[in-house]
């Protein structure tokens, strides 16, 4: 028997510019670049080993315990492009089948995408598993859009590009570049998504006109000010920026043929939330942004802050409290997050 094994992690990522439709739906070519903060693996990562070996009947993938399906396309592709890049001498012996095994450490309850770091962190330990020299994030895209933005730690956009080549993610600046931010990640609801991102994003390409214009004349021009406003650390306009991305993309949602509404009752109230807040103080010290689903992530400008804001939370949301009791509410669970590296 001949057997290698590896194990890596990867980190989740939040996206403050969202990623919303494919103009190459093959290649997971975007319709427009996007930018997000990888999340510290402390709180948050998925850990994934990787064993190829000679005894093994059949090929195996193991997510969070439970057998998956690992002959999908995503999964197909990802191994074709591994073993194209690959420098061993039995990247195509027949006589080697894989064993890949995958848990999350956040609860399943957060309903966080765990597709993003899910891919990252498999195409990373096939890679080093298959010795693949190619660019991972290219590789990483074609498991799942977003799960390029997690190859790298810190501040990551993922440029558009043209074609499979180009197309990957950059770091924009590191984890060390803005200690102070800060990132909760508050837990609404833990039922499962009715529209899946991809599904969803395909709906509003074929549907939506907002979508269109969003991508088109409107996020080219706030990457570049989103990006200005990282490295010149300028949380007012990050924060401004993050929130109007947000709004636009769940507009995009609303606007596609039949409508999609991720956010709900409680969402909707964090915003408010947010924006009294906001206004109090005098200036934005926290951002809101949701992903394809009801949960709520903030990025808050400090530490000072996070601890009024927690206070806000715990008043308003806080289930013993009732003051906003209605279903779903939150599970009294908030995940505190900060910046990573891979
Ligand atoms: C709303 O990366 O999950 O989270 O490429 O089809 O796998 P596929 O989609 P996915 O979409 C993520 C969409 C988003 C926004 C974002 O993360 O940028």
């Amino acid at each position: 028997m001949h057997t290698n094994i590896v194990t890596c992690t990867a980190p989740v990522n939040i996206a403050v510019i969202k990623y919303w439709g494919k103009k190459d739906e093959k290649l997971h070519i975007p319709l427009n670049s996007s930018l997000s903060a990888s999340l510290d693996q402390k709180d948050l990562k998925t850990t994934t080993s990787v064993v190829a070996g000679t005894d093994f009947t059949e090929d195996e993938l193991w997510l969070n315990g439970k057998k998956e399906n690992v002959e999908s396309k995503r999964i197909q592709n990802v191994l074709r492009l591994i073993r194209e890049g690959s420098t061993v001498e039995w990247k195509d012996d027949p006589n080697y089948k894989l064993r890949i095994v995958s848990t999350n450490n956040f609860p399943t309850a957060a309903g966080l995408a765990s597709s993003a770091s899910g891919y990252c962190c498999l195409v990373y330990a096939l890679a080093q598993l298959y010795g693949c020299r190619s660019d991972l994030s290219a590789i990483a895209r074609l498991g799942s859009g977003s799960a390029c933005r997690s190859m790298y730690g810190g501040w990551v956009a993922w440029e558009m590009g043209r074609d499979h080549e180009s197309s990957v993610a950059v770091q924009v600046a590191d984890e060390k570049h803005w200690p102070e931010v800060q990132i909760l990640v508050c837990v609404v609801s833990d039922v499962q998504k009715h529209t899946s991102s991809s599904d969803g994003m395909q709906q509003s390409v074929r549907t939506s006109k907002l979508l269109a214009d969003r991508a088109e004349n409107i996020v080219p021009k706030r990457m570049e000010e989103m990006k200005q406003a990282i490295l010149t650390r300028d949380f007012h306009t990050f924060a401004d920026l993050t929130m109007k991305d947000s709004d636009s993309f769940h507009a995009c949602c609303a606007d596609t043929q039949p409508p999609i509404y991720y956010m709900n009752n409680v969402s909707h109230h964090i915003v408010s939330l947010v924006q009294s807040y906001n206004k109090k103080v005098g200036s934005n010290k926290v951002a809101y942004t949701y992903d394809a689903g009801p949960n709520a992530v903030l990025y808050i400008a400090d530490e000072k802050h996070m601890v009024e804001m927690l206070k806000l939370l715990h008043i308003y949301f806080n289930p013993s409290e009732g003051v906003q009791r209605e279903r779903p509410f939150f599970d009294n669970e908030y995940l505190l997050a900060k910046m990573s590296t891979l």
